[in-house]
């Protein structure tokens, strides 16, 4: 572990900054330069949301070790509006922005763990995990 980076998030360029980290700390995790890309995007769209949604926020990315497997841990909290129904909002095309509603599900698909946790009035947490595969 050791590693954690704590990243404010409220403005585009910090949308950018989260996910270059985030790629960053992946490298150091060991992961491929495609499982790279794979946790940087996963990253921006929950940073997007969080921009989007929220306002603002934060995103805290660190280091985790599983057994032998080494992963990357990406938590984001914000205190914005929140999700009425956490259900619907993990559907695909579901958005209330006219948006595309894949960043949600989008990046439930791209990590190996996805943990929503909102309060309407209160905000929103997301906790995303990938597992380095074993070699
Ligand atoms: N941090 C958040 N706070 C409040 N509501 C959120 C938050 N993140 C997502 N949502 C809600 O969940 C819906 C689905 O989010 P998702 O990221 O999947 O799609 P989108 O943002 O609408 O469009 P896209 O990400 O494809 O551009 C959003 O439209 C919004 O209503
Ligand atoms: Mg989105």
């Amino acid at each position: 572990m050791g590693e954690e980076l704590r990243l404010s998030i409220a403005a585009d360029v910090d949308v950018v900054e989260a996910r270059q980290q985030g790629r960053a700390l992946a490298a150091v995790a060991g992961f491929s330069s495609g499982e790279q890309t794979v946790i940087a995007a996963a990253i921006s769209e929950i940073a997007r949301n969080i921009l989007m949604y929220a306002k603002r926020g934060e995103i805290t990315l660190s280091l985790s070790q599983n057994g032998d497997r080494q992963g990357v841990v990406i938590i984001a909290v914000d205190q914005g509006p929140g999700i009425p129904d956490i259900e619907r909002a993990m559907q695909y095309g579901y958005s209330t922005s006219h948006g595309v509603g894949a960043g949600l599900p989008g990046a439930k698909r791209l990590m190996d763990e996805f943990d929503l946790k909102s309060v309407p009035g209160q905000g929103t947490t997301v906790i995303m995990k990938k597992w380095r595969r074993a070699i």
